[in-house]
């Protein structure tokens, strides 16, 4: 889960490390009372979960609470790439002489941590990244050790900080270390990260995505989620336990096991290339246990998406074998009736292959197309959303 900056900054401030005062707002009045209360410049920013706000005019420097009162009547209601702002943060403007960047995340590649540091932070770290890579430092953290005062300066030497700063980005890396274990965090990131006039260094900016996976020892970050916010289906998905993704293609996808829906969607979008590019609509994976009622709630998911044409279900039969399958299949929609309305294209292999494929021709459901491969099934419903 990604969390919002304010969120971010909330758990910076509980581990010590120093942020500008701030807090949300939802209407223009509500921000000019902050900043009156406040009583000095501040910066009025667009609470939404993806990057770029600023460039996209949804961060502004606001010298008097007047000023923050008309811009937040740009920023309110602002679309940043899909995502509307609903809540802005204003937080006191600090005065900026140097701007840097620092975060740890999860080195899946490398199977470690990974910090990464520089002393040219600000807007455009990813172009940084690409066009001179020496300038980001990349010091990988191990997990049981961490960063411990050595660690921390061995980062702040790769990334050259000048000598003033050092002991404080130090301290603040070792608290953001903390933040990263404490909440189980598979990212901390702070850009920038900036030195004042007065010789202070303090975050402006933070994005900390949590691991769903520690959900559990974590019952405090329920307050955390943002329904509002979310995908409607995904929301709908994850409150019957399925692991739903939403893409934003036309054909449906139901499998067993992630790694057979993961191909799927390569299939479907491979083969959608020769129907007018249609791509796969989610990723949903129904796991080892298919039951009526997990394929019911499955299909009921994926069929109330308006953007789904038409649905390629690909099962491998296991444990739970191709004949249960079926009956899945069948029983889920009868469950469904009427709302059962597009296409269906189904791929069975596995244990008890020819039960599982003889009990849906039996069923002869005028809606589903039984696909004797996975290309060929791929094929079929892409053909069938490229014509709906
Ligand atoms: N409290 C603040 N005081 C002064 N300047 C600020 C403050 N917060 C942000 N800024 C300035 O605005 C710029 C953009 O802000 P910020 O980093 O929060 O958003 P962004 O980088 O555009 O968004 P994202 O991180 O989503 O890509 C910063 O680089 C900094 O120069
Ligand atoms: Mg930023």
């Amino acid at each position: 889960m990604d969390l919002y900056e304010y969120q971010a900054k909330d758990l910076f401030a509980a581990h010590g490390v120093p942020v500008t005062k701030g807090r949300t707002a939802e209407t223009p009045e509500e921000v000019e009372a902050i900043a009156t209360e406040y009583g000095t410049a501040v910066m009025v920013k667009s609470q939404v979960k993806t990057g770029g706000r600023g460039k996209a005019g949804g961060v502004k420097y606001c010298p008097d609470a007047a000023t923050a009162k008309e811009k937040a009547k740009d920023i309110i209601g602002l679309d940043i790439k899909g995502h509307v702002t609903r809540k802005v943060l204003v937080t006191v403007a600090a005065d900026i002489e140097e701007e840097y960047y620092v975060s740890f995340l999860l080195d899946r590649s490398n199977r470690t941590y990974l910090a990464m540091a520089s002393k040219e932070g600000g807007m455009e770290i990813e172009e940084l990244a690409v066009e001179r890579p020496e300038a980001l430092a990349r010091v990988p953290v191990d997990a049981i050790v961490g960063v411990d005062q050595a660690k921390a300066e061995e980062i702040v030497a790769a990334a050259r900080f000048k000598t003033e700063v050092q002991d404080q980005i130090v301290q603040i890396l070792i608290k953001l270390w903390d933040v990263f274990t404490a909440q189980d965090a598979t990212l901390v990131e702070v850009n920038p990260l900036v030195l004042t006039p007065n010789g202070e260094v303090i975050a402006l900016d933070g994005k900390v995505s949590l691991d769903e996976n520690a959900e559990f020892r974590h019952p405090d970050h329920a307050a955390l989620v943002d329904n509002a916010a979310e995908n409607p289906l995904e929301l709908r998905a994850k409150e019957k336990n399925l692991n739903y993704v939403k893409l934003d293609g036309q054909v449906g996808i139901i499998g067993n096991g992630a790694g057979l829906v993961m191909s799927t969607l390569d299939v479907v979008a491979y083969a959608g290339e020769a129907h007018g590019g249609v791509k796969p609509a989610n990723f949903l994976d129904i796991g080892g246990g298919a039951s009526a009622e997990v394929m019911a709630n499955g299909l009921d998911i994926i069929l109330s998406d308006p953007d789904v044409k038409s649905v390629f279900v690909n099962v491998f039969g296991g444990i739970t074998a191709c004949d249960a399958v079926a009956n899945g299949i069948v029983k889920a929609l009868e469950i469904l009736g009427a709302e059962a309305n597009k296409p269906l294209v189904v791929r069975l292999d596995g244990n008890n292959v020819e039960l599982g494929r003889r009990i849906l021709a039996d069923a002869n459901h005028p809606l589903v197309t039984l696909a004797d491969t996975m290309d060929a099934g791929a094929d079929a419903a892409a053909a069938l959303a490229a014509q709906n």
